[in-house]
């Protein structure tokens, strides 16, 4: 029996191609935001009802349909948007099309519009059926109204998830978008029939200067914590422009949460994009802390496809090689310029935690507090000899007060616990970690002498030899060329052993086992990590470790004084490698606060 060959019919037709669109709920609103939005809008109000499986209605005070309008609004393959001569000439967020076709054939979809100069009209479409233009009272703007999602195709309804996920979905929806334009109002409602709705999100239309605009909605959004604690992002090259606030280290997540990327305005999740940012603060944050970012990418819209995948949450660079440097690069630099400042959070939970009344358990940590283990900590400590500072058996000793310093970090006054000290500034205090922040020194060093003259090794009188594991000196002698680009050179020595000949001389009198173990804990750790590069300043950054003063020793006044000075023209010197503080600011004003004095 040979099959017939059928054309399929409209309604079936759209409600295959609905599989594509309108996945979820959370879609659906995308699409008929992006509508709004389209549509010149300036406030926009989503009420859903049931995690919008019983309803999703939008309405905007857009330009809004004439009743001749509507029911090709609803056909497919109609939009008023582009005219298909130039797919890589993209400026809206919709142009395929099929958004509201879609809809209509999964549920029970009602528009009622009204143009400047028209009269208001309605249409439904039920599950494909479309009804007749009716004349309505109406302002200017639309209202889609959609009901009962996917009652068309019973089996799509069977995969959404409870109530509570699909709404949290939406709201991840309207958020992205509501960063993207902050220009324009938001508001999103829950109802409940029977119920006074309940308002989830609401979002006046910021105004002026769009990066002020952007900078108010975020803080609206992300709190002002994340605004505080932001560098503004606008760097350009080819013709391809960065922009938006990226957090500072200290200000880290402990998942993705407060990562945002758009291209040229449309919300994306982007692997390139997101794996870029990653990349930005590889130096700067340990593997299981996130970056917090709202970034834009803009280009021409021929350098980017946006006609990847119907939900158009994918985008294909014609360049993704310039995209992802510019976005590493451009980090990097503000990251960098930012200096030793450290995040404004920091000192806020320093105050919280000394506050006993404010001391509560559940209290999100901003800043992170994860240390790498104590045991590779201690073994480090126990292992390193002394260098760059001269060991001197200064006794303890409270400074003088400093005349006239106008040092941002001020003067050293004080070392306690052998490892902290306080300074005074001309506003407060800071206690600094001496560990932490001569560990980062130490690694900015290592990468300057890299960078302009390679790092210089010291040779070992006698090579140390090390007996390992088969794995262990394979992976090893593997990147044996990198290491000795860091000052470590090492060679094979028969069996499993390895020879230390040269250790990186700005680490003074290291223990060569202890380097080689590190390295090896390091590699442990990364698996298969991203680039050899990225590999070799992760091995660096380990290897400083070495060279710091241990916490636990004394420090003379010049020798305090002396790292506060270099904390102060040494970028990135706010966080230590793992992306803690090294150094947190307490205000005069904070301080009297503490004590009730205001
Ligand atoms: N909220 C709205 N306000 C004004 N016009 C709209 C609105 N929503 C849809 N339209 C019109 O309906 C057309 C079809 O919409 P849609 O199916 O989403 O396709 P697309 O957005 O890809 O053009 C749009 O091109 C636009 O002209
Ligand atoms: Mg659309």
């Amino acid at each position: 029996m040979r099959p017939e060959i059928k054309l399929l019919d409209e309604a079936a037709i759209n409600r295959i191609a609905a599989g594509e669109v309108v996945e979820r709920p959370a879609s659906a609103v995308k699409e008929l935001v992006e509508n709004a939005l389209d549509a010149g809008a300036r406030r926009i109000t989503v009420d859903y009802a049931a995690g919008g499986k019983v309803l999703i209605r939008v309405t905007d005070d857009g330009c809004g349909m004439t009743g001749d309008d509507l029911p090709l609004a609803v056909a497919r393959h109609a939009t008023s948007k582009i005219d298909g001569s130039d797919l890589l000439n993209i400026r809206s967020f919709g142009f395929r099309g099929e958004a509201l076709a879609s809809l209509g054939s999964v549920g029970r979809l009602t528009l009622t519009s009204r143009a400047a100069g028209a009269e208001g009209a309605s249409l439904t479409v039920n599950g494909g059926r479309m009804g007749p233009v009716r004349p309505v009272g109406a302002v200017q703007g639309t209202v889609v109204e959609l009901r009962d999602l996917f009652y068309a195709t019973p089996a799509r309804l069977k995969f959404l998830r409870t109530d509570r996920a699909e709404a949290g979905a939406i709201a991840d929806v309207l958020r992205r978008l509501a960063m993207a334009e902050p220009l324009v109002g938001f508001a999103l409602n829950e109802v409940t029939e029977g119920e006074a709705p309940r308002s989830l999100l609401r979002l006046d239309p910021e105004n002026g200067d769009f990066f002020d605009a952007l900078q108010r909605r975020l803080t609206r959004m992300l709190g002002a914590d994340f605004t505080a604690n932001a560098l503004r992002i606008d760097v350009e090259r080819e013709g391809l422009r960065l922009s938006g606030y990226a957090a500072l280290p200290t200000y880290s997540r402990g998942s993705s949460v407060q990562q945002f990327v758009f291209v040229n305005g449309r919300p994306v999740m982007d692997r390139l994009l997101l794996g870029a940012l990653r990349v930005a603060y590889l130096d700067v944050l340990s593997r299981d802390r996130y970056p917090a970012a709202v970034l834009n990418l803009i280009c021409d819209p021929e350098r980017v496809d946006v006609n990847v995948h119907p939900a158009k949450s994918e985008v294909r660079f014609r360049d993704p090689e310039a995209a992802r440097s510019l976005i590493i690069t451009g980090l990097r630099t503000a990251l960098t310029g930012a200096g030793h400042r450290a995040s404004s959070t920091v000192a806020g939970a320093t105050l919280a935690a000394l506050r006993p009344e404010a001391q509560s358990p559940d209290q999100p940590r901003i800043y992170q507090m994860d240390r790498p283990s104590g045991a590779s900590l201690s073994r480090a400590f126990a292992l390193q000899a002394p260098s760059g500072f001269a060991e001197a058996p200064a006794p303890y000793e409270v400074l003088p007060a400093p005349q006239e310093n106008t040092f941002p970090l001020g003067a050293a006054r004080a070392q306690v616990h052998e490892n902290y000290i306080i300074a005074q500034t001309q506003t407060g205090i800071v206690i600094v970690d001496q560990h932490a922040a001569h560990e980062r020194l130490v690694y900015e060093r290592l990468k300057r002498q890299r960078d302009e003259t390679g790092i210089k090794a010291q040779a070992l009188l006698i090579p140390e030899i090390i007996e390992l594991g088969a794995d262990d000196a394979a992976r090893l002698l593997a990147i044996a060329e990198g290491l000795a680009a860091l000052g470590l050179t090492i060679e094979p020595f028969g069996g499993h052993a390895i020879a230390v000949r040269e250790t990186p001389a700005i680490l003074g009198n290291v223990s060569a086992r202890a380097l080689v173990q590190d390295v090896l804990d390091e590699l442990a750790d990364q698996g298969d990590s991203p680039s050899l590069l990225a590999k070799m300043d992760a091995i660096l950054s380990r290897m400083a470790c070495h060279g710091s003063i241990r916490s636990g020793r004394q420090m003379r006044a010049e020798e305090m004084n002396a790292l506060l000075r270099e904390m102060e023209d040494t970028p990135l010197s706010g966080q230590c490698n793992h992306g803690r503080p090294t150094y947190v600011e307490l205000k005069l004003t904070d301080i009297e606060r503490l004590f009730g004095r205001r």
